[in-house]
This record gives structure tokens, C-alpha cells and sequence, in this order.
């Protein structure tokens, strides 16, 4: 499949999470899905010896090629400008001193995008477009400006959080606008195409849950994710890739990282991997197809290997067959889903390959 929209032009799964699911250390090969590369940015901060990522949309991995091209030629504020977790006016400027490290086709691809571009390439896929219809149409009719911020502006501790939650935040016309900004017909837009082909029932709900736990099991003003949803940019939170203590590690090792296009399945023939971002790719696919895809991932792990994936809504976990094979580790697993905060994951799974 080619598809050369940009649905993610960030990554909204939380890197924090996966790199303790990961546990990536040196002599390590990773095998990411790519997105818009921000996780397989981020796994090269514990110092791995390769990093692979995969998408089959070329748009994403043009994403990550402009990311790494924005590392190799840019100081870490202008980075930040770049994406557009900083104001900036000068992004065309920005990117066109990017634009010598780029491939051919990475190259094609942000000169005929120069809009996302100045906007910062973090805003241009639909799901960040989703995500600020979301901001500037439909939060304000739910809350004022002032209780966003307040929200935002966190508060010490999870009881004080939820209570606060309850009492400011969680009203019925909240739950109504949620509904409708999470129905299938607005919200299955803005993901992947097939997001929405495995799920049964309303999704608001259970949404819903994960959103509250989301924005009071840990602080909002450390949450990049919430953030951005919320204002359009990342404030003082910034996803690990884009943390200043990470900066020249990840730069020094970006000859670490390779990408491709196409289907996950073609690169687990350049196994072995040791460890495994699978992004919510299982999601998507009926559990027969889901578990040869686990088994296909099993023979490409060492022993020990693990095996790091969300789900939004249509929960996947390898079936019997692969029983001890595939076994999940339930307490790190658990713990992580606990303090997950990308507000839309209603399962976190991590296994080990045995
Ligand atoms: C799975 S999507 C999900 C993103 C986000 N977590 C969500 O739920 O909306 C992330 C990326 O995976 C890519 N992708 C999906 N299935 C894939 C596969 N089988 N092989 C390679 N890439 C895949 C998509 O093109 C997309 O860029």
C-alpha cells in the first residue's frame, strides 16, 4: 500500500513507556514501526546498535528522514522550531538548511509540502488536523480557556487530581462533545484507514476512562502529549526524542538508524531483533491474522527478546498457540498501562520471546 497522506506527523505512543517496556541497551537490534519516526528517534538515546524502522506509508518515513536530517544539521532549539514544540518564524529557513542531508525522495516529499513546513511538521498529519478541529471547535464549547489551563497546570498529587477532575472537568456536556469527537464517523477519519475495521461497539466510553486516567495518574504539565492536544504545542513537556539530556546522544548515533518502506512482515526477515515497537498494528487485524503476525514476530526474536504494542480499542494478545512462546510480562506491563500518557490506549502489552 502507498499512501503518501501524512496521518501521524508525530507519534502518540509514549516513549517514556516504551523504553522501560524495552529495556534497550547496547548491543541491542530494535525493530520499530516508524510513524512519524519520534519512537525509533528516542530508542537510539539507550544506545542499541541498530535501530530498524518500517512504515508502509512513504509520507512517514519522510517524516522521520526530515527529522533526522533536522538533528544532523540544526541546534536542539531549532529542532523544537522545526516540529513546532517552540514559536518560530523562520522555518522555511530552518528546512532548507535540513535539506542537503535528505534522500532523493524525503527531499520530493517536504518540497512539495512547504506548508506543513512553516506550521511545523509536527501539525500536518490528519490526525494532528483531528486533534486541532478537536481544539479550536469543539474543547471550547465543553471548557473555558482558563479551566484548559488549569488542567494543564497539573496539580501535586492524584488525589488532588482526580478530585479536581470530578468536580471541574468531568460534567455532562464534556461527556456529550467527547461522544461526538470519538464517534466512528469523526474520529475513524483521522486515524489509519482500517482503525476502525476490528472494533465492536461505542468507542466513547471506554475512551473516556482512559482520558481521565490519562490526565490524573500523572501530572499534565509533564505530559508532551496532552499538551499538544490541548494547546498545539508542547509547552515545557517534551517527548523523550526532543529532550535536551538526549539530544547529542541521539545525533551522534543516527547512522544506527535505517528506515524502509513497506509492510512490517518484509523486514522480520532481517532478523534477529531483540527487541519490538509495534506501534497497534495488531489492532487491525482479525485475531487469526493478528497471531500469525505474533508468530512471525516470535521466530525474529532472540531468546529474551521483547515485544512492546497498544491497542486503542480492539484489544489483541497472542492466542494459544503461541502459549510460552509469547508470555506477558504482566506486572511491568501493567504498571506501564498505568502511567501510559497518551490519553488513548485502553491495553498496553509487553512480552518476552522465550
Ligand atoms: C498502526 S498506525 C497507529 C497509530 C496510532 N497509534 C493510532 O492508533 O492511531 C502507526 C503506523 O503504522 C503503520 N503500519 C500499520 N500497519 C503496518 C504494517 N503491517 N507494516 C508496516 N507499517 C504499518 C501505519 O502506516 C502508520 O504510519
Amino acid at each position: 500500500m502507498t499512501d503518501p497522506t501524512i496521518r501521524y506527523a508525530q507519534v502518540w505512543e509514549d516513549a517514556d513507556v516504551l523504553a522501560e517496556a524495552l529495556d534497550v541497551g547496547p548491543g541491542d537490534r530494535v525493530l520499530s514501526i516508524c510513524s512519524a519516526g519520534d519512537n525509533a528517534l528516542a530508542l537510539l538515546a539507550d544506545d542499541p546498535a541498530a535501530v530498524v524502522a518500517v512504515d508502509l506509508n512513504p509520507a512517514q518515513t519522510a517524516c522521520l528522514a526530515l527529522r533526522v536530517a533536522a538533528f544532523r544539521s540544526l541546534e536542539h532549539g531549532e529542532v523544537l522550531e522545526l516540529v513546532g514544540s517552540r514559536a518560530s518564524d523562520r522555518r522555511g529557513p530552518l528546512y532548507a538548511r535540513c535539506r542537503p542531508a535528505l534522500d532523493d525522495h524525503a527531499r520530493r516529499f517536504w518540497d512539495a509540502h512547504v506548508g506543513v513546513v512553516a506550521a511545523g511538521i509536527g501539525t500536518g498529519g490528519t490526525f494532528e488536523r483531528y486533534f486541532r478541529l478537536f481544539r479550536r471547535r469543539i474543547l471550547p464549547l465543553a471548557h473555558p480557556r482558563l479551566r484548559v489551563r488549569h488542567l494543564l497546570s497539573g496539580a501535586p498529587t492524584v488525589a488532588d487530581r482526580r478530585q479536581w477532575y470530578e468536580a471541574h472537568w468531568d460534567t455532562w456536556r464534556w461527556r456529550l462533545l467527547f461522544r461526538v469527537a470519538t464517534s466512528r464517523a469523526v474520529l475513524g477519519k483521522a486515524r489509519y484507514p482500517t482503525a476502525f475495521s476490528q472494533v465492536e461497539g461505542s468507542a466513547a466510553d471506554r475512551l473516556l476512562g482512559r482520558v481521565r486516567e490519562a490526565v490524573t495518574a500523572t501530572d499534565p504539565a509533564q505530559n508532551p502529549y496532552l499538551q499538544w492536544v490541548l494547546t498545539g504545542t508542547h509547552g515545557d513537556a517534551l517527548p523523550r526524542y526532543l529532550r535536551a539530556e538526549h539530544f547529542e546522544a541521539i545525533r551522534d548515533r543516527l547512522d544506527r538508524l535505517s528506515w524502509h518502506v513497506g509492510p512490517l512482515e518484509a523486514v522480520l526477515g532481517d532478523a534477529p531483533f531483540s527487541q519490538f515497537n509495534l506501534s497497534d498494528v495488531f489492532e487491525y487485524l482479525p485475531p487469526a491474522d493478528a497471531d500469525a503476525l505474533f508468530a512471525r514476530v516470535a521466530e525474529a526474536g532472540t531468546p529474551g527478546a521483547r515485544l512492546a504494542h497498544w491497542s486503542v480499542l480492539a484489544d489483541r494478545r497472542p492466542g494459544p498457540p503461541l502459549d510460552g512462546r509469547l508470555v506477558r510480562l504482566n506486572a511491568l506491563a501493567d504498571r506501564l498501562h498505568a502511567v501510559d500518557k497518551a490519553p488513548f490506549y485502553t491495553a498496553f502489552h509487553v512480552h518476552e520471546v522465550r
